[in-house]
Order: C-alpha cells, then sequence, then structure tokens
C-alpha cells in the first residue's frame, strides 16, 4: 500500500460483504415464498423482505464504492487521504444508521415506521428503492457530503488524473440525484418521472462513470498498459454512456402519462444504451490482451474480465431485450424486468466491486496477491456465483415469456395469480440455483481466510 490512509477501505469493503450475505439471505427467504407462499409469514412477509434485498443491495454497494474510492483516490492523486479520522466517522455513522434503518423495516410495521420518522413533515417513502425513512435519507446525504469532501480535497491537494477525475464525477454525480428522493409530488405520473432520476440516471448514468473509473484503475495496475490508451478508452465510454443513458431515461415514461414522444425518445436512445456496456468488455479484454506485465493476482483479473461481460450481458443484451416501446407494452413489470434486474445489477455493480476488493484486499493487507490457493478458492466462487446467475437469469426469463404469454397475449388472458401458479417450476430452478449462489458466497468469505505464500509471477 503507497499510502496508510488507503486501509480504511477494509473498514467499508467488510461491511459491504457483510451486507451483501444478508441481501443474498433475504432474496433465498422471498425465492421460496414464491412458491410456498406463507414461508415465514407473518414475521417476514414478502414485501418486507424486498424492500430490505432491494436497499440492501444498494447500501451494500454505495459501502463498495465508498470503499474503492478511499483506496483509489489517495493513489490517483499521490496523496494521503485528506482525513481518514472522518472516513472512520462516517462509516460508523453509516453503518449504524444502515442498520437501524433495517432493523426497522423487520420489526415495525412499514406505516408505524413512518410514522414515528417525520415522514408526515415530508412524504418521502413508500416508494421502491426510496422507502427509506427521512431521517435516513437526510443521513445518507450527510455521509455523502462528508465523503465527497474528503475525497474531492485529497484529489485538489494532488495530482489530478483521468481516472480520479471521473471517479469524483460520477460519486458527484451520485449524490446530487439521489436529491430527487427528496422529489414527490402528490400526482402519481410527475412522482414516477423524478422517481427515475434516482434510478434510472444512477445505474444508467453515473453509476457508469463509477464503474468505468473502477475497472480502468484495475486495469492499469494488472496490466501494465499506459495510462494514456487506458484514460483514452475512458473517455470515450463515459461520453458514450451518458449521451445514451440520459435521454434513454424515456424508456421509462412510456405507460406513466408522460407524453407520447417519450416513446420514440426512449426507444432510440435507450436502444444504444448497450454500446458502452459492449466498449467495456472490449476494453477489459484488449487491455488484458495487451499487457506488458503479470500481474501475480490472477483473480482480479478474472473478477475484471468477467464485470465487463456480464456488465454487457445483464444491462446491453437483457436491457435491449425489453427496451423498445413495442417490446416494453408487452414485457412491463413481469419477471423479464426482474430476470434483467438481477444480471445487470450483478454484472456491473456487484461485480465491479468485487474486481476492486479482489484487487485491493491483499495489497491492504501487505501482500502484492494472495496465495495460489486462496485464489483457487476465489476463482471457484467467481464462477459457482457467475454462472448462478446466469442460471436465474435465463430462468426468470424462460417464467417471463410464460407469464407474458398466458397473462397478456393468450386468447383468455389468465388473472395474475393463475399465470404465477402456470410457471412455478421455474422458480423451484431459481430457487435452488439461489441456494448454489450462496454456495459460491461462501466460498468467496473462505478465500478470505485461507493462508500461505503470496503467489508470485513465474519468472
Ligand atoms: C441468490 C439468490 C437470490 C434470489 C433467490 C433473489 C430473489 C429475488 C426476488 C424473489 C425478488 C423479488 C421479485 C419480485 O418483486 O417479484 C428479487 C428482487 C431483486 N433482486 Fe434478487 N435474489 C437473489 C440475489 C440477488 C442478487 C445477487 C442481486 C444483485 C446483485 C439481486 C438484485 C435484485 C434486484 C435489483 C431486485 C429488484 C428487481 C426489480 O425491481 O425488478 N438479487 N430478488
Ligand atoms: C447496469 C445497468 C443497469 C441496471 C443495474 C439496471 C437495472 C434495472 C432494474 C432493477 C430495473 C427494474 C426497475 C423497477 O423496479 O421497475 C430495470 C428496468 C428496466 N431496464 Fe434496466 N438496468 C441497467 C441497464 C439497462 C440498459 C442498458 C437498458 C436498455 C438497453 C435497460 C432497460 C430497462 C428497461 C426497458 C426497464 C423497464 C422494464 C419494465 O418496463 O418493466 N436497463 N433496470
Ligand atoms: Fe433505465
Amino acid at each position: 500500500m503507497k499510502y496508510s490512509s488507503q486501509a480504511v477501505s477494509q473498514l467499508y469493503f467488510t461491511a459491504a460483504i457483510g451486507l451483501f450475505a444478508g441481501q443474498i439471505l433475504l432474496g433465498l427467504i422471498m425465492g421460496l415464498q414464491y412458491v410456498v407462499g406463507d414461508f415465514l409469514f407473518p414475521a417476514i412477509p414478502f414485501n418486507i423482505a424486498r424492500m430490505v434485498h432491494t436497499n440492501q443491495l444498494i447500501v451494500w454497494l454505495l459501502f463498495g464504492f465508498m470503499g474503492a474510492a478511499y483506496y483509489l483516490i489517495p493513489e490517483e492523486s499521490e496523496n494521503e487521504l485528506y482525513s481518514p479520522l472522518l472516513a472512520k466517522i462516517l462509516f460508523w455513522v453509516f453503518l449504524v444508521a444502515g442498520a437501524l434503518t433495517i432493523v426497522g423495516y423487520l420489526m415495525l410495521p412499514y406505516a408505524r415506521l413512518a410514522e414515528l420518522t417525520g415522514n408526515n413533515l415530508l412524504a418521502t417513502m413508500g416508494r421502491e428503492f426510496l422507502e427509506q425513512p427521512l431521517i435516513t435519507k437526510i443521513g445518507i446525504v450527510i455521509v455523502a457530503l462528508g465523503f465527497l469532501f474528503n475525497i474531492s480535497m485529497t484529489v485538489l491537494g494532488g495530482r489530478k488524473t483521468g481516472i480520479s477525475l471521473v471517479m469524483l464525477l460520477g460519486l458527484w454525480g451520485l449524490a446530487i440525484f439521489f436529491l430527487f428522493s427528496f422529489v414527490n409530488p402528490d400526482n402519481l405520473v410527475k412522482d414516477k418521472f423524478w422517481w427515475w432520476w434516482v434510478v434510472h440516471l444512477w445505474v444508467e448514468g453515473v453509476w457508469e462513470l463509477i464503474m468505468g473509473a473502477m475497472l480502468a484503475f484495475v486495469l492499469i495496475k494488472v496490466t501494465g498498459v499506459d495510462r494514456e490508451v487506458i484514460e483514452k478508452w475512458l473517455y470515450v465510454i463515459i461520453a458514450f454512456a451518458l449521451i445514451t443513458g440520459i435521454i434513454g431515461t424515456g424508456h421509462h415514461y412510456y405507460w406513466i402519462g408522460a407524453p407520447g414522444y417519450w416513446q420514440w425518445w426512449g426507444s432510440v436512445f435507450s436502444a444504444m444504451e448497450p454500446i458502452p456496456f459492449f466498449m467495456m468488455t472490449v476494453f477489459a479484454f484488449n487491455m488484458v490482451n495487451r499487457r506488458r506485465r503479470e500481474h501475480p493476482n490472477k483473480v482480479a483479473t478474472l473478477w475484471a474480465m468477467g464485470t465487463g461481460v456480464m456488465a454487457f450481458l445483464g444491462a446491453g443484451v437483457w436491457g435491449f431485450l425489453h427496451t423498445l416501446a413495442p417490446v416494453n407494452y408487452y414485457t412491463h413489470g413481469t419477471q423479464i424486468t426482474a430476470a434483467h434486474g438481477h444480471m445487470a445489477f450483478y454484472g456491473a455493480y456487484a461485480m465491479v466491486v468485487m474486481t476492486m476488493i479482489s484487487y485491493t484486499m491483499p495489497i491492504i493487507r501487505g501482500r502484492e496477491a494472495n496465495s495460489e490457493r486462496a485464489q483457487i478458492v476465489e476463482m471457484w466462487a467467481f464462477w459457482l456465483m457467475t454462472i448462478s446467475m446466469v442460471f436465474i437469469t435465463l430462468f426468470l426469463t424462460a417464467a417471463g415469456i410464460l407469464q407474458i404469454w398466458l397473462q397478456r397475449v393468450a386468447e383468455t388472458p389468465m388473472p395474475f395469480m393463475a399465470a404465477q401458479d402456470q410457471v412455478a417450476m421455474f422458480y423451484w430452478l431459481r430457487e435452488v440455483t439461489g441456494v448454489v449462489f450462496l454456495i459460491g458466497f461462501i466460498l468467496y468469505v473462505c478465500s478470505f481466510f485461507i493462508k500461505g505464500e503470496p503467489a508470485k509471477v513465474a519468472a
């Protein structure tokens, strides 16, 4: 580790992995509830499990991004972090606030939680992904501001690189678009309109900047390819991401009561959104092929290439599948959406965070790379989780196609629940595959505890 303050990343990464574990468990609970309707009822109803599953996902990714920034920014800036103490304080504030929120979700009826936490002052709760109580949302803003202050000061006081500026821009964008979670007009059309400014402009906008910067950072390190080459790729990728992604928001405005022209704007621009994701794949493979050194951390390189491929499949291919208005007319809000949501979130953001963890954690722990044995276990984890996610996506896609047929296309359309019963077999398969995903995740955690001589590059 070049700068001792980079060590704070470890706290953030540990919390991220812990929350990821909880997310998977709730996913499995819900997956079972899909086929055994009263499983754990009334202790953990489906709607609560879903809220915790998705909120934990977002929170662990945020921990991951912050941890990554605390490592990447000092190294790029050639400068110690402005205030490691602030980073530590904010970590505990965020962790405690997050934990209390989850306890609140699980222990209290949601309406009671809303009452207790000031939702009557400014109503922001009750919307998917933005279910957090007002005080939690304010807490997130405070943590984000402190974090941005800390890393911006670090960048300002040191070397400015393309990677650190793109990372900074992405993180500022993340915080700014979160402010739209406080916008909640009574009119449902307007509410939905602004809601996507958080959800879509995050994952198909500013988060792509964060992802691109992290990928570029790791690729420079493991391949030794010139910074100039890598940064040129990064600029082109983020330009495409913003050009397509911003107006691409229109693919969520088809059926919410927004003006009809969005069907054209949304279809045309979002159809081009796979381009930056495709470029990320080509980028990763190209740089690894042109590598000028062998890095002993083989598994980090595997994660980086895997991120490229899986992000393109999940976001690019599965996104394109239902993004044109005439297709979305049938697929909207079905299991096709869930299939895409899973592979895109895992393939892009979960995997890029794991790429960063895989590259940085050995260094934080005092070696360039983990032992061969630890890396082999981590590779098993990579393949088990990634292949499981591919199958989860395929099963949900099959369920989705049947669902659409039975419920929306057939001559005598079935009611929602009747159609769900017909596709139960795919939900069982999804659940079994989810268990394999969990096994992969357990191996991943185990790989951190496997000791041995650090791997070296064969001479
Ligand atoms: C491994 C076992 C997992 C299972 C069994 C599972 C199951 C589920 C279920 C049943 C839902 C609710 C779908 C609905 O509302 O009908 C859901 C939602 C969701 N899960 Fe998972 N999940 C798992 C892992 C993951 C992972 C690893 C990620 C991402 C990294 C993820 C991301 C999401 C997202 C983004 C949603 C919301 C999807 C939407 O709004 O369409 N899940 N999951
Ligand atoms: C990594 C990037 C991406 C992530 C994490 C992501 C995630 C998601 C999630 C979770 C949803 C469900 C939202 C809800 O609950 O209603 C969704 C919806 C959608 N996504 Fe993505 N997405 C990504 C990229 C893309 C791209 C590139 C496209 C188009 C090419 C796309 C097209 C769509 C469409 C059309 C919907 C609406 C589905 C519906 O009408 O039900 N997504 N996405
Ligand atoms: Fe979108």
